[in-house]
């Protein structure tokens, strides 16, 4: 049967062959905005945090982790508390609830409704007469709601579920302006969860409210955001900018500039904010993108989270949802720390120039990433329908598998102990490998191609004589023959040059 070349096909792929599942818990029901990465899921996560995790060494950033719940203080001095909240409609005969600003771009598909006030879409609402599509009645107001969790800690003391993993960090500020011994910029990230207690969440694995991200903060002086020596070498980089005029005008293609001219236009502040918009497109690259389903969006002031001063976020386009935001970068300026230094009573001034005597509170830049995002996205970008077969053109290194090992048939001993011994040695020399030995090879193949894996390799009855497999291509489907000792060497230089 001819395989269907759309997004079902792409929905019943990445639950059959265990990458997501859910609503979790499926047996139960599920309830809305809680997934489950299945092994091949959790791989490419893997795979993904491992590549961020080298790469940032290399541009001079340390890693922590910090609990995921805080006490109310917390979020009192963050703003959280105060300012962490969605817009709602709530229906007052039959009670449904909406998040009222996606709410109002299904209504009104033709207006520009992201950032525009409570009151702007409260008269939205009345000029188009909107109703409740449950039941009739017309909306009248729209609600504040906070999206944290809360929670008890001990017997009574309140606490909330970190909505973001940032916060936590900037906790440790006095402990790292320590032990990175005060050379600024300080540049640390965070990988863990966060959680939000999102209105209703409708978009699957893009709205979850229990969900991984991996944010990288700069703690940095006034004086270096703007004349930040390693932006130079990143300057001529161009990306693709959508900013808020843009917008405005209801253009929704970005412009190809170098950071350097979005600079000199105006349309970025500061070289050290401009840096880190160069640094979550190097990382995104680095996961295989193409650059025609990359932009930049910027922020409306009316959408801009309470900490930023600026923000864009990085998006990538999906067939499913459209464009998807899986990075946002944001200038959140000496707001965080200020805020905890009062909060808590800390002196957060730092000598951060060559004058000892001249002391400021840290500004901050944040490259936020969602893990998740980034999952649903690379396998969506990467999935094909070739033919007959599904194929997952995923990067070498980021496949769950790199290598299968297939006996051609499991009843002869010799070739199956050959097969096996093969797929240890791929595993001693640290290439990922799976072994399997059930079902035809043809069926054994779409398998691997529908899971991404790279390589397969099979030993067959011409094996025992000529101590050789065959090495098949997932993309071109050709097959050579390499001898067995060999293998892992020759994995391993393919793998190389994948990731040249
Ligand atoms: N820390 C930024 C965010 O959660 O979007």
């Amino acid at each position: 049967m001819k395989i269907k070349d759309n997004i079902e096909t792409f929905n019943s792929l990445i639950k059959r062959r265990g990458f997501i599942w859910g609503p979790s818990p499926e047996i139960y029901g599920g309830l809305a905005g809680f997934y489950s990465m299945g092994p091949a899921g959790m791989a490419v996560k893997n795979n993904v945090l491992s590549i961020f995790r080298k790469e940032l060494r290399s541009y001079g950033f340390e890693e922590v982790e910090c609990p995921t719940i805080m006490p109310e203080v917390v979020w009192e001095a963050s703003g959280h508390l105060e300012r962490f909240i969605d817009p709602v409609l709530k229906c007052k005969r039959c009670s449904s609830v909406y998040r009222a600003d996606k709410f109002l771009k299904d209504e009104l598909p033709d207006l520009m409704i992201d950032g525009l006030s409570f009151a702007e879409m409260e008269a939205l609402l009345e000029k188009n007469e909107i109703k409740c599509p449950d039941c009739e009645t017309r909306f009248e107001k729209i609600e504040e709601y906070n999206l944290m969790l809360k929670t008890k800690v001990g017997v009574d003391n309140i606490a909330y579920l970190r909505p973001e993993t940032a916060t936590t960090t900037y906790l440790l500020f006095n402990r790292l302006d320590q032990v990175m011994r005060r050379r600024y910029p300080i540049k640390v990230f965070q990988y863990g969860k966060a959680y939000r207690n999102e209105i209703s969440p409708r978009q699957g694995v893009l709205r979850m409210r229990s969900f991984d991200q991996f944010e990288l903060q700069l703690f940095i002086s006034k004086e270096q955001e703007f004349n930040f020596e390693e932006f130079e070498e990143v300057k001529e980089n161009e990306l693709p900018l959508l900013d808020w005029e843009l917008q405005e005008q209801n253009i929704d293609k970005p412009n190809n500039r170098s950071l350097e001219d979005a600079i000199e236009k105006g349309m970025l502040k500061k070289p050290a904010y401009a840096y880190c918009l160069f640094l979550a497109h190097y990382l995104t690259k680095k996961l295989g993108y193409p650059d025609e389903v990359i932009r930049y969006r910027q922020h409306s002031p009316n959408e801009r989270a309470h900490y930023a001063d600026d923000a864009w976020d990085l998006e990538i386009y999906t067939e499913q949802y459209g464009w998807v935001e899986i990075c946002g970068i944001h200038d959140r300026t000496d707001y965080d720390l200020k805020r905890h230094g009062a909060f808590s009573n800390q002196n957060f001034e730092v000598a951060m120039g060559s004058d000892p005597k001249e002391k400021e509170v840290p500004q901050i830049l944040e490259v936020a990433f969602g893990v998740d995002r980034i999952i649903y996205t690379l396998l969506e970008t990467n999935f094909t329908v070739e033919e007959e077969r599904i194929n997952l053109k995923l990067k070498n290194y980021l496949a769950p598998n790199v290598v299968a090992v297939f006996p051609l048939v499991k009843n002869k001993e010799n070739i199956r102990n050959l097969a096996l011994k093969i797929h240890n040695d791929l595993q001693d020399h640290l290439i990922s490998s799976f072994y399997d030995e059930s079902g035809s090879i043809g069926k054994r193949y779409r398998r691997q191609d529908e899971l991404g894996t790279p390589y397969c390799i099979t030993i067959d009855y011409d094996s025992l004589d000529d101590n050789a497999a065959t090495i098949r291509d997932r993309d071109t489907m050709d097959q050579t023959r390499v001898k067995i000792p060999k293998i892992p060497e020759v994995i391993r230089e393919k793998l190389l040059k994948s990731k040249l």
